[in-house]
């Protein structure tokens, strides 16, 4: 099977709030994890891990997004919102899929092309909506 390429960091996902980006490129990381684990055949021995770490760490990441986006009055806060409890929401199904399937790389290659997919246009189209609000005032 071909390789799952890494997201690879480049200018149009800047923010332009440098603390969300850090937090972005670290999340990029856990995913590309992913991406690696898929490629080296070793789904079975870093999934549990690397689904644990990508939870508490997005949990964190957009509680932070969040009260910043709420503090400065950010229009895109309740769809920010929203769309956080999505990612959250399918991260925990695919962990519920590997549990009781015992796991596969199908679903890890599934899991992988979805959240990129979709963290990719989020960056794009709602983290990027937090900047302006924090110089208008
Ligand atoms: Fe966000």
């Amino acid at each position: 099977m071909e390789d799952c390429p890494r997201i690879e960091w480049d200018g149009s996902l800047e923010t332009g709030t440098r603390i969300v980006d850090v937090q972005h490129k670290f999340l990029i990381d856990i995913i590309n994890d992913l991406a690696d684990a898929i490629n080296q055949k070793k789904v079975m021995i870093s999934i549990g891990k690397i689904i644990n770490l990508l939870k508490h760490y997005t949990e964190w990441h957009f509680g932070r997004e969040e009260d910043c986006m709420e503090r400065f009055q950010c229009p895109a806060y309740e769809v920010n919102k929203k769309a956080h409890g999505w990612f959250i929401e399918t991260l925990e199904s695919f962990q519920r899929e590997f549990r009781e399937t015992g796991g596969s790389e199908e679903i890890a290659r599934r899991m992988y092309h979805e959240l990129t997919q979709w963290l990719v246009q989020h960056i794009k189209k709602i983290d990027t909506q937090l900047e302006p609000c924090i110089h208008t005032d």
